[in-house]
């Protein structure tokens, strides 16, 4: 496995594989079994597999977790190897945002989102310019990786969205890239792995399982209605303070309009400072959809 950290290197290091079709996963690092899920997946479609690894301030609010996030380059490289990537792509600031902080840096057309250009929803709503951020970085990333395929978990389910949006709105600059969602990875408690999971307690832990429960709960609901007042009282019981515990159209993210439509249901809550997210699809109205792209 080869560690590049300069655009230059990366095209090299791409260029020299035998098959250069690429399957792309982009992380912030701090790697656990759900990104290595994804490598795999990126392992199965295609010759080369690059994994990027960069934490992006631009996707953090102010007072969010940037500087905390957990970096751990050492123990990323050792797994994202034993999960078969290729390339390992470790970029600096400046190799990412050329100019970063001058009005001559990297600019990114951020797509219209799924859920409504005028009422922004959930992760949206509550982390304003987070997807500007996201859709900024992965664009970049995109450009310098040229990837067939690039693989996102469904954790991030709007996120997930967002990214698909983006991709089919840009079909010129990247024609051949194929998004390909890949289903959440749980604990064995059923907490949905994630790398902010190392800031629980064991205390915080037992509680931020009432997420999961919620979810599964959801899943039993005729109505979104009953659903999301089942979730919120399984989430409140356990002192979480909640963003949102919704049910929405699986593909717009819009409030259900009709028990014939694809569902989800989402949930963020924060288990004292450590803020969760996570979803589920749920058999309200039809079968659950899972074609994004
Ligand atoms: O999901 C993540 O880890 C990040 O949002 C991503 C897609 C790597 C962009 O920084």
């Amino acid at each position: 496995m080869q560690v590049v950290t300069t655009d230059k290197n990366l095209r090299e290091a791409i260029g020299n594989r035998s098959d250069s079709s690429c399957g792309f996963v982009p992380t912030m690092g701090a790697l656990h079994e759900g990104h290595l899920a994804l490598i795999r997946r990126a392992v199965e479609l295609a010759g080369t597999v690059v994994v990027s690894i960069f934490v992006n301030p631009t996707q953090f609010g102010p007072g969010e977790d940037f500087q905390k996030y957990p970096r751990t380059l050492e123990a990323d490289l050792l797994a994202a190897e034993q999960a078969g990537a290729d390339i390992v792509f470790t970029p600096d600031l400046q190799t990412m945002y050329p100019g970063y902080g001058t009005p001559t840096g990297v600019t990114v057309d951020t797509p219209p989102l799924p859920a409504t250009a005028t009422e922004p929803a959930l992760e949206d709503y509550h982390r304003p310019g987070h997807f500007a951020g996201v859709c900024q970085v992965v664009a970049r990333l995109f450009d310098l990786v040229m990837p067939r395929f690039a693989v996102f978990g469904e954790k991030d389910y709007q996120q997930l969205l967002v990214l698909s949006a983006m991709v089919r709105a840009n079909d010129t600059r990247w024609p051949h890239l194929q998004v390909i969602a890949h289903p959440t990875l749980r604990d064995d408690d059923g907490l949905a792995m994630s790398s902010r999971n190392r800031y629980l307690t064991p205390a915080q832990r037992q509680r931020a399982l009432s997420v999961s429960r919620a979810l599964q709960t959801a899943s039993d609901c005729e109505t979104a209605e009953s659903a999301e007042s089942a979730m919120r009282s399984l989430l409140l019981a356990q002192n979480l303070v909640i963003d949102y515990a919704v049910v929405r159209h699986a593909r717009t993210l819009m409030p259900l309009r009709g028990t014939t439509e694809p569902a989800r249901a989402l949930i963020a809550a924060r288990v004292d400072s450590v803020r969760l997210i996570d979803n589920a699809p749920v058999a309200i109205g039809t079968r659950p959809d899972t074609s994004y792209t």
